[in-house]
């Protein structure tokens, strides 16, 4: 009863500190970017967002009807007076950060627009922020991949250095120093004539959910497989990766922004959100656990042919997060995998997927939070 009654006093906590927020999202039109606005809108937010045009087609952004909810801004982050002009109409409280190239094969590709979009787009965000006086929180997601990847079995802290094998962890690398030198530089608590306004960086692994249709991630890739009704094929099955669904992240930025607001500098610093060691899993098992929720006609095969490198596992060590922010991931991956093979099943079965989308947060958000 009383784990109940707590359960409650946090949900009505949360809408007392978002209903009266100005929020503007930058990737708003992707992924996670439809996902948090949609939660954001639910919890009550001014919600506005910038960002290029959906990168999929279909998209959670369209079948999610995220624009309904808030003013969409359709822009270049690497457009630094657009995105000045965008923020300073919209005089928000809190910008959250998330547009970026984010996909590790096509960085291979186009390193220039990955390096332009993730390091230079990030400048340009905390340049904009740092001239809109409306700002007192920014939050800047990056990547579990920033890390220098040691290939060690240890989970990497906050504070190991930054690195990057590839051209996007390499840029999500850099989006991080560049954040870390913004803070130290235009944002201190210390300076009075200086913008005070507290910036963290967030960096979680592959998340997994409802509404993804990027190229070259494994469980879109399996779905859209599933739906017409032919085998996936998989690069490498035997590649353990750190696999969460998707709201366990953005329930841990959400709540740290709300540290942020209210307790500023102190907690102005890189957040690890990562899931459970238990919920790193071999692509294989997750596949067939993908199968299993689908049909019995669900199949996967090796894909042939020579992969670029992609690092091994890293995990994430979330001790901070769970310590300071009491943060948790709340669904297990076969959880998770059922949500997700679910928001997929409603979208072949020609469902109204912006209620689908919006019942899952809901259900989300029911689930017990310590
Ligand atoms: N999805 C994951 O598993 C995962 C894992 C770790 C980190 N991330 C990070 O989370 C963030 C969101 O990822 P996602 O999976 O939702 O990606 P996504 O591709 O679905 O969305 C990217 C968003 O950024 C926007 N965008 C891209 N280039 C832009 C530009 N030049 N100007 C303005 N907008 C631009 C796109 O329009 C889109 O709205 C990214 O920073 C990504 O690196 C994602």
């Amino acid at each position: 009863m009383a784990e109940w009654l707590g359960t409650l006093e946090d949900l009505a906590m949360n809408r007392m500190f978002w209903h009266t927020k100005k929020v503007f999202i930058t990737g708003h039109t992707g992924f996670k970017g439809s996902w948090i606005s949609l939660w954001l809108q639910l919890l009550g937010a001014q919600a506005s967002g910038f960002a290029l045009q959906p990168p999929t087609s279909p998209s959670l952004f369209d079948l999610g009807e995220v624009s309904r909810g808030m003013h969409s801004q359709i822009g270049d982050i690497r457009d630094l007076p657009a995105l000045q002009s965008a923020m300073k109409r919209e005089q928000p409280d809190i910008v959250i950060h998330m547009a970026a190239q984010p996909l590790v094969r096509y960085a291979y590709q186009n390193p220039v627009e990955t390096f332009d979009t993730n390091v230079m787009g990030t400048v340009h965000v905390l340049e904009a922020a740092r001239h809109c006086d409306s700002v007192r929180v920014v939050l800047c997601v990056t990547s579990d991949k920033c890390y220098e990847n040691r290939e060690w079995v240890w989970g990497y802290r906050e504070n190991d250095p930054m690195g990057g094998h590839d051209p996007y962890s390499g840029s999500k690398g850099c989006s991080e120093l560049v954040v870390a030198a913004y803070r130290r530089s235009f944002f201190s608590s210390e300076r009075q004539d200086r913008h005070t306004a507290a910036i963290a960086s967030v960096r979680a692994g592959n998340v997994i959910g409802g509404g993804d249709w990027a190229k070259d991630r494994l469980v879109p890739d399996a779905l859209k497989a599933f739906m017409e009704s032919r085998p996936v094929c998989v690069r490498n099955p035997h590649a353990v990766r750190p696999w969460q669904f998707v709201l366990d992240p953005l329930a841990g930025y959400l709540r740290l922004v709300e540290k942020l607001w209210d307790s500023g500098g102190a907690f102005a610093e890189g957040w690890n959100f990562g899931p459970g060691d238990e919920d790193a899993r071999p692509v294989q098992w997750v596949v067939e656990k993908l199968a299993e929720f689908w049909s019995e006609r669900a199949s996967w095969q090796v894909a042939e042919g020579q992969h670029a490198h992609e690092a091994h596992y890293l995990k994430l060590d979330c001790s901070k997060a769970r310590e300071h922010l009491q943060w948790k991931p709340r669904l297990s991956l076969t959880e998770a995998l059922a949500w997700t093979v679910a928001w997929y099943r409603g979208f072949q079965d020609g469902k109204k997927m912006a209620i689908l989308t919006k019942k899952q947060i809901t259900d989300y958000e029911m689930l017990d939070r310590t």
